[in-house]
């Protein structure tokens, strides 16, 4: 009996076999449209190929795609648990031909992979063609011998494919298997063909029309296959029954939810572990694939599946949460197909532990309110919408799971009163919010997301998506459209343009439309929506249609880089300096980054060094970095850091990186573990290099160390090393000795200084450049010998060594020098020990500052100092000098 991971393979190997390129199943949430809500088929990853707007260099593909059906056009969450094929979550096996094959192989394809790879007994299937297409029927007829009984001709939509209202579709061909007439149930097209005896299991869609919105269809360029065969279906026939729950994959599914809730598979419980089995793979494979638990759009889609799931594990009576506990068991399963559950195991579990033992604190309650409500209401009566709408508000029950809970009593919703209620309350928040003072800039932006939702955010995993325009937003105001030349703000439902929060910049990258192209130069968020601050340089780019979005992949790199680094920068910062390093402040820019934290002191170089090199280790230890979503309170008890005074949400993104002994974390292992909601390296080997540029104050008790990652630390680093050869060559050393050269360099030019100092002292006491002779200067005045002289290439720190040098030489007496320094004058006035009673050097330079231009000068009686502007009166200077000598 094969095992419906041996049936995956079976199916993918027989179209490798038949040259086709084995793709990756694309993520539930589409990167390439914008208006469906997850991926619900196998074609929506390749209906470009199908229009012939994108190729690839293959023309011949086979998937196993992911698809979620819940929420939406699609929804078939209600009926799962209470039937046995619907699935929120399920698998679908597909093989294409963009351009290539057609029916005419398709057809035997199918019927090879169904009747000999599979081994279904022919006897046993039937088929349905459009009504239309003789060509299949007479393929089917030719290949697979069926007669004409069993070749159903269906006029309805049933038989013709569309993707939507628009784009790719043809006539298709669907294969039913019959499960016996032990079963209730007619062929296709009878009227008992809603019972359960004969079952679809493969649709073979030939594309070859394209749909237009005005409802033209135009012919393909050419002729294209898409085809989905339901695994679990298959998988369920094959397995000897026609339920999708008694499978091999579910069965181990339900029998984890059994074991952990120490209950039979099989008894009352039944429907809740069928419940349980299909909501923990669709919430699973969401939160791989980026999808968080929250309030609004996909998130909500996944928070309504999980809470769903986990009022029945209520039902069962499990006392604790139980859907993390199974999560082993769906990776056992189905991690191999599928590495990203894997790979986001830790994620999955923490999200469904932290959801699970919230919803938990109020679900009782919530239901024993329910119960109360019923009581009071006449037999039969619907739940009055107000009811519903408490439940929902209060006890956090979306409202698909206060109809689930009625249905197992016979009763309903007043929807519309639910509806009227909601209403009211967003009036109220709205009405609150207009009073708080916002400026009237912003409101547009509330109105905007009150509108259309906030924007969801995919770039935590993709650097190109397709959004939806939802607004343009010109001048602060609504626009239709906006054309090349306009600066603009574009709203999108979903892009993976990061927008600036938490110190990380914007990204920045294009914006393509049919017809139109801008360049978003930078993204913010208000209000929750997504502002790309774009330059229309192309055609014109309108409301309404999807835009193909491309963050510019150097620069986020750069940026994520600078993130990480930070990340260690900051735990490196308090193992170096100690606890009391919080973070104050961030900047991850594309070029440097900048860390402010609390400290006192600036930085010695050896913290500097130790703390750089300690950086640049946890890097080359290239270990994975880890996100998770956990409640504030975790976040904290495994010693995340956390902004100091940062306000955050129920659920916080924790992202960990680096091994480390003395780590933290449930493993006390983790080096650096913090919450943050930005955009991370997968590897810490990523950032490749991390250069400290210094350490400054950055306000009081705050220090900030600015640094540079990858390329451009590497820059850095080869700038330095240029200066240091030019230096070398400037020198004439080799680099290694440039450090001594220049020292011995440093002490020559001391000595010089000194030499030349004593040199200009000595050549002035020897009367001075142009000066006459000292010792023919001298005269008497008053009885006092007085020395003046005016002295050229001397400075006025000179002159003091000078003033000495002539009291020791006269032994008796005063002197005055003024040196001419470039058009000013310094002068200085000395006089002996023994006359200082008798006049003052400071009155005589006091006398000669006047003349020379200058004010004040001053010092003690013997030895005094100024200046002035105009060196030539320096002869009336040392007259005036004179005269106060003389009394
Ligand atoms: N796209 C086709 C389907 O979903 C095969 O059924």
């Amino acid at each position: 009996m094969p095992s419906l991971n041996d049936i995956r393979t079976t199916f993918l190997d027989y179209f490798r076999r038949q040259g086709h390129e084995v793709v990756d199943s694309s993520p539930l949430v589409p990167r390439n449209d914008p208006t469906l809500m997850f991926a619900n088929s196998g074609m929506v990853q390749f209906k470009n190929l199908f229009t012939g707007v994108e190729h690839r260099d293959y023309t011949r593909a086979t998937t196993s795609q992911k698809c979620v059906r819940a929420g939406g056009k699609h929804n078939d969450l209600d009926n799962v648990g209470y039937t046995m094929r619907h699935h929120t979550f399920f698998e679908m096996l597909g093989n294409f031909s963009f351009g290539d094959y057609f029916k005419e192989e398709a057809i035997p394809f199918a019927w090879d992979v169904v009747t000999k790879e599979l081994g279904i007994d022919a006897s046993r299937l039937l088929v349905t063609v459009y009504h239309t297409d003789d060509e299949a029927a007479d393929l089917w007829k030719k290949v697979a011998g069926l007669p004409d009984d069993r070749i159903i001709r269906i006029a309805t939509n049933d038989n013709f494919w569309m993707m939507g209202p628009t784009g790719p579709c043809g006539p298709s061909s669907e294969i039913f298997f019959d499960h016996g007439d032990h079963i209730w149930g007619g062929p296709p097209g009878s009227p008992e063909e809603d019972g359960d005896r004969f079952v679809e299991i493969w649709n073979l869609v030939f594309m070859q029309f394209e749909q237009f919105e005005d409802g033209s269809r135009v012919e393909l360029p050419k002729k294209s296959i898409d085809t989905g065969m339901g695994i679990e279906r298959v998988a369920a026939l094959l397995q000897g029954t026609n339920d999708n729950y008694a499978t091999d994959l579910m069965r181990a599914l339900i029998e984890a939810s059994a074991n952990q809730t120490s209950t039979d598979p099989d008894g009352p419980g039944k429907t809740h572990h069928r419940v349980i089995a299909d909501h923990l793979r669709s919430t699973s494979f969401l939160i791989a694939d980026g999808v968080m638990p929250s309030n609004e759009g996909r998130g909500y889609v996944l928070r309504r599946i999980m809470r769903r799931a986990m009022r029945h594990a209520h039902l069962l009576g499990a006392k604790d949460p139980l859907m993390y506990r199974l999560v082993p068991e769906l990776v056992r399963q189905m991690g191999g197909a599928y590495p990203e559950l894997q790979q986001a195991q830790a994620l999955i579990t923490e999200t469904l532990e932290s959801e699970e033992t919230r919803f938990r604190q109020t679900l009782e309650r919530g239901l024993r309110l329910l119960d109360d409500e019923l009581a009071g209401l006449p037999e039969g009566a619907d739940l009055p919408g107000e009811a519903a709408f408490k439940l929902y508000d209060t006890y956090g029950f979306p409202l698909d799971l206060t109809q689930d809970a009625l249905r197992e009593k016979d009763r309903s919703v007043d929807t519309d009163g639910f509806d009227a209620a909601m209403a009211e309350q967003k009036a109220k928040a709205r009405a609150a919010w207009s009073g708080t003072g916002e400026t009237q800039d912003s409101t547009i932006w509330f109105d905007i997301a009150e509108e259309h939702g906030a924007t969801d955010f995919l770039g935590y995993d993709t650097e190109k998506a397709e959004g939806q325009i939802v607004a343009i937003v010109r001048d602060g105001a609504v626009v239709e459209s906006a054309s090349a030349g306009e600066t603009v703000q574009i709203v999108l439902n979903q892009s993976p343009f990061y927008a600036e929060s938490g110190g990380q910049v914007g990204d920045t990258g294009t914006l393509a439309v049919e017809g139109g192209q801008a360049k978003v130069t930078d993204t913010r968020k208000i209000a929750g929506v997504f502002v790309h601050m774009a330059e229309i340089t192309e055609g014109v780019v309108p409301v309404g249609v999807g835009a193909e979005l491309v963050v510019d992949h150097d620069r986020r790199s750069a940026i994520r880089a600078n993130h990480s680094a930070t990340h260690l920068l900051h735990e490196a910062l308090r193992e170096r300096l100690g606890d009391h390093v919080a973070q104050r402040g961030s900047l991850n820019a594309p070029d440097r980054l900048r860390f402010d934290f609390s400290h006192n002191h600036a930085l010695s170089p050896e913290d500097l060094a130790s703390v750089e090199a300690e950086v640049n280790a946890f890097i080359r230890q290239n270990t994975a970095v880890e996100t998770r979503i956990m409640t504030p309170d975790d976040a904290r008890a495994i010693g995340a850091q956390a902004l100091f005074g940062e306000k955050y949400g129920d659920e916080v993104r924790v992202v960990s990186m680096g091994e480390a002994d003395t780590g933290k974390g449930a493993d006390g292992k983790t080096y650096s573990i913090e919450l943050c909601g930005g955009t991370h390296v997968r590897q810490t080997g990523d950032i490749g290099l991390f250069v400290a540029l210094g350490d400054s104050a950055s306000s009081a008790g705050v220090r900030r160390v600015e640094a540079l990652t990858g390329e451009a630390a590497r820059q850095h680093l080869a700038r330095q090393a240029q200066r240091l050869a030019e230096v070398a060559g400037a020198v004439k050393t080799p680099p290694a000795d440039v450090v001594e050269r220049v020292r011995t360099l440093m002490d020559e030019r001391k000595t010089l200084q000194n030499e030349i100092a004593q040199l200009r002292r000595e050549l002035a006491m020897a009367g001075g450049a142009g000066a006459a002779n000292g010792a023919g200067n001298m005269r008497e005045v008053n009885g006092i010998p007085f020395v003046a002289q005016v002295l050229q290439g001397v400075t006025a720190k000179d002159l003091r060594g000078l003033i000495d040098d002539h009291k020791s030489r006269i032994g008796s007496g005063a002197v005055l020098l003024i040196a001419d320094t470039g058009g000013k004058a310094a002068v200085a006035a000395g006089v002996t020990g023994d006359v200082t009673e008798k006049v003052s050097a400071v009155d005589l330079v006091k006398a000669a500052v006047v003349e020379l231009g200058g004010i004040g000068g001053g010092g003690r009686p013997d030895m005094a100092q100024g200046g002035g502007k105009d060196v030539e009166n320096a002869d009336a200077a040392i007259k005036a000098a004179e005269a106060v000598i003389g009394g």
